[in-house]
């Protein structure tokens, strides 16, 4: 019988379950050969299959438990997989398409009628795809990234942030009249309702600035009841323009309610990012005007940030919008995605880093304690870029454009040497660990004046385009419904309550 999407998956008494799902839980099984697929269809691969035996016509895939024994058939050339379930002798033939199988395909793989089917197990989703997106393209393996096909060093050096939102969000880069109506409308939505002033007010004195970002982003959905429409495309164009709109706006009163100064109102004759630092920095003199280079910055960065296909923020947004929530909510949820340290929270912790070590000659030291697993080398690894992170070659010409202006952050010199250390070492060659984009990032907001605790807020800016673009594109995705992942579940069988005194 089929279960109901909405119930547990695998919870069940003990007893009702096919043996082989009440074993104890021991987590993924680890093939005795690394899983590997053949370079052409003419390579053979040698496999004895313990329990499943998994063959793609024209090509050979991973299996479970393989040890190298038996010769592989030459493929058909077919975009099919053949999967002979060992534990029936029952085979199946599921379609490829880009590459990949459908998981539902599997849920006909049964031992029984009542068997409720084949699933994957991918904790942290290593190898599932969610989503079909045209977005952004990613090649960890070469360090690529482009946005809409655009490669990101071109529009880092020819594009502007708000170009750059216009073509995530629309698909195409625009034309001027485009460009000029885009910003227009961008610009003149970045007030916000009073109501969000004294929202903003209500935070103690040292509240996280990113904290209250989050929480005033999902404010605006009280202000909006019509974004709660989001089968109207226009509403919900309207309500992207706003959300890439007033999130600077919202980030800035963050930063002065923290530092106790009075809420800087935008200027619409200023542009995106000059207008974030008037609304940071500017302290009762009549026109801030920041070095142009320094505007320049943000925007590059802005640009590096806006998006990275489905990381852990993006999905979250998706996730959350699935449920066909108003994109302020949906977005709230990526900014909370955002705010860990493992994701856009890095760069903050990759300063503290830099000032615990104090000195170039305390990095060995440090280094060893890494090694010895006592703490990460935060601003380096990534969950895709196994070569190198384009953005971070990026950033790191933009530090010295900045320092230009401001004069070298001391801690610079530290974070070279630790990078120069760490390229080198075995520990990190081997797992193929390099900087990513948040190694150098900090430095640079730091140097334009930046709080640490402000980092993620500017990432969260710079992110928004990339997240109101997959909730866009989820939204006119039919194959999409609301993300419901599955269990295995490893819990108790069914038992009786036991009265309180008799625990
Ligand atoms: N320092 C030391 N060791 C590391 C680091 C690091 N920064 N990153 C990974 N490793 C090690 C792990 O300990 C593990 O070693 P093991 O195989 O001996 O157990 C191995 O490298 C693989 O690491 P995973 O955690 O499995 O890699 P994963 O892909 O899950 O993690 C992540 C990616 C979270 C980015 C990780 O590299 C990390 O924690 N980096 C530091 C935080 C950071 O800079 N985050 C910013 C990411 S970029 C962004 O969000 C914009």
């Amino acid at each position: 019988m089929r279960r109901d999407a909405g119930a547990p998956a695998r919870t069940q008494a003990a007893g009702m379950l096919p043996a082989r799902r009440t074993r104890p839980f021991r987590g993924p099984e680890r093939p005795t050969v690394p899983s590997r697929r053949l370079e052409s269809p003419g390579d053979s691969f040698k496999g004895h299959l313990g329990r499943c035996a998994i063959r793609v016509k024209g090509q050979f895939f991973m299996t479970t438990q393989q040890t190298a024994s038996s010769d592989a058939p030459a493929g058909s050339g077919a975009e099919t997989l053949t999967i002979v379930d060992n534990r029936t002798g029952r085979s199946y033939e599921l379609p490829i398409t880009d590459d990949t199988i459908r998981a539902t395909d599997l849920r006909q793989i049964k031992v029984n009628d009542s068997d409720f089917g084949m699933m994957t197990y991918d904790p942290a989703f290593m190898n599932t795809a969610s989503c079909r997106s045209a977005v952004t393209y990613l090649d960890g393996d070469h360090g690529v990234l482009r946005y809409r096909g655009y490669p990101i060093e071109q529009l880092a050096e020819k594009s502007s942030f708000l170009e750059v939102a216009y073509l995530l969000v629309n698909g195409e880069l625009p034309n001027q009249a485009q460009l000029d109506t885009w910003v227009h409308e961008i610009t003149h939505h970045t007030f916000v309702h009073e109501n969000v002033r004294t929202f903003m007010q209500g935070f103690r004195y040292d509240a996280h600035p990113m904290g209250m970002l989050e929480s005033s982003v999902g404010m605006l959905s009280t202000l909006y009841p019509e974004s709660k429409d989001i089968t109207d495309a226009e509403v919900n164009d309207l309500q992207i323009i706003r959300l890439i709109a007033k999130m600077p706006t919202l980030g800035a009163f963050a930063y002065r309610h923290i530092t106790g100064k009075p809420f800087v109102y935008p200027n619409n004759e200023l542009s995106y990012s000059e207008n974030f630092l008037s609304m940071l920095f500017t302290t009762g003199v009549p026109k801030y005007e920041p070095d142009p280079r320094l505007v320049r910055a943000l925007d590059v960065l802005f640009i590096l940030h806006a998006d990275h296909e489905q990381n852990c923020s993006t999905s979250a947004v998706r996730s959350v919008g699935s449920s066909q929530v108003d994109p302020y909510s949906a977005v709230t949820a990526g900014i909370a995605a955002l705010y860990g340290p493992l994701h856009g929270g890095a760069n903050e912790a990759v300063l503290q880093m830099l000032r615990r070590i104090k000195t170039v000659d305390n990095i060995p030291d440090f280094i060893e304690g890494v090694k010895g697993g006592k703490e990460r080398l935060m601003g380096f690894g990534h969950r895709v870029y196994k070569n190198f992170d384009p953005r971070a070659t990026i950033i790191k010409k933009a530090c010295d454009d900045v320092f230009e202006v401001t004069g070298v952050n001391p801690l610079l010199s530290i974070a070279v040497e630790l990078e120069k250390i760490a390229l080198q070492d075995e520990y990190f060659v081997k797992r193929k660990l390099y900087p990513n984009v948040d190694f150098y990032s900090g430095l640079i907001y730091e140097a334009l004046g930046m709080p640490a605790d402000m980092f993620t807020v500017l990432f969260a800016i710079g992110r928004t385009p990339g997240w109101v673009a997959q909730w866009k594109e989820m939204l006119g995705d039919k194959e999409q419904k609301i993300s419901r992942p599955r269990q295995v579940y490893i819990g108790a069988g069914e038992r009786d309550y036991v009265e309180i005194g008799a625990r």
